[in-house]
């Protein structure tokens, strides 16, 4: 099998690690580098990762480096195609992502730079929170083309909506068809006319006031595990969606995932980050897919853009 190209994990937290063990296992990248500015962290957990690979029976390498905010180790990431980051901090019980704002930009901005020098050329895909706003900094920080920015929400909240319907209705996950839009936050879009079971219409295979009900529980899905958790927040369907997203960039599968991108014209919305599925590629974002939506869908979609637009504006200034 013909392994390919470099993908970068910054941080070695839950959601970083998980999403380099999710990468490596896929065996399709010549090499997986995980970095943390804890000394030793991400090289011990390479090792480990690289121990897995005869049971697993995976090639990819994977490669550990502790990195300053000055920059240094950055040297191990040169020449990545995909860098997934995923520095900051989560969010504790009662926080909401937007509490995240001003500690996170300081690092992700460090981050990106730091990344942008030793990968000009990379795609980078944003995990941190508040998702839409560090999505924003991310492309600021590193004057990388729109395209080549872009952050993972939708495929996250899509799958938890998908996961709450098969269970309300009593089907395999794999018979429900759900997708989300809009910010990574309160004003998430789910679009119920968009989503199938068995192919009919979710309209059709639950009440209104259960599918408002799964809605909520969607909006809140980050929230349900931090609360559970107690320390962090959730990482193994987080970690699943940024790892689809780094090889669907890495394969220029062209695959279509709702993402944050840079909406410029589309739904009618100007300039702004969002959450909106598009088709992903080498170059990042080929192209946003503007699909179908009813007229409350539509309104609020562009609800939840000037609501991210007018936070991406203050973080300029962070
Ligand atoms: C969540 C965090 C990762 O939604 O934003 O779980």
């Amino acid at each position: 099998m013909a392994r390919r190209g470099k993908v970068t994990v910054v941080g070695a937290g839950f959601y970083g690690s998980t999403t380099a063990q999710r990468l490596a296992e896929y065996d399709v990248f010549e090499t997986v580098v995980l970095t943390d500015i804890v000394e030793g962290k991400s090289e011990g957990l390479a090792l480990d990762l690289n121990q897995s690979r005869p049971i697993e029976g995976f090639e990819t390498l994977v490669v550990g480096a502790t990195t300053t905010k000055e920059g240094g180790g950055y040297e191990a990431t040169a020449g990545s195609d995909v860098v997934v980051i995923t520095a900051g901090l989560p969010r504790k019980p009662g926080m909401s992502r937007m509490d995240l704002i001003e500690v996170n930009a300081g690092i992700v901005r460090g981050v990106a730079e730091n990344v942008a020098k030793h990968s000009p050329n990379a795609v980078l895909i944003v995990v941190s929170n508040p998702l839409d706003e560090m999505t924003a900094l991310a492309q600021l920080a590193t004057g990388f083309a729109k395209n080549k920015v872009l952050g993972q929400a939708g495929m996250l909240d899509t799958a938890r909506f998908t996961n709450n319907v098969a269970e309300a209705a009593g089907v395999e996950v794999g018979k429900v068809k759900t997708l989300t839009l809009g910010s990574h936050g309160d004003t998430m879009v789910p679009v119920p006319s968009r989503c199938t079971v068995d192919g009919k219409p979710l309209s059709e295979v639950l009440p209104a006031d259960k599918i408002e009900e799964l809605v909520t529980r969607t909006r809140n899905g980050g929230a349900e595990v931090v609360a559970l958790l107690k320390t962090g927040s959730a990482y193994y369907a987080p970690s699943a969606a940024a790892a689809r997203m780094a090889k669907a960039v890495i394969e220029d599968s062209g695959a279509v995932m709702p993402v944050c991108a840079w909406v410029d014209g589309e739904y009618g919305i100007e300039g702004v980050y969002l959450g909106v599925e598009a088709e992903i590629g080498a170059e990042g974002v080929k192209r946003v897919v503007e699909g179908d939506l009813t007229e409350s869908e539509l309104a609020g979609l562009k609800e939840a853009a000037e609501a991210v637009r007018a936070k991406q504006a203050d973080v300029q200034s962070l």
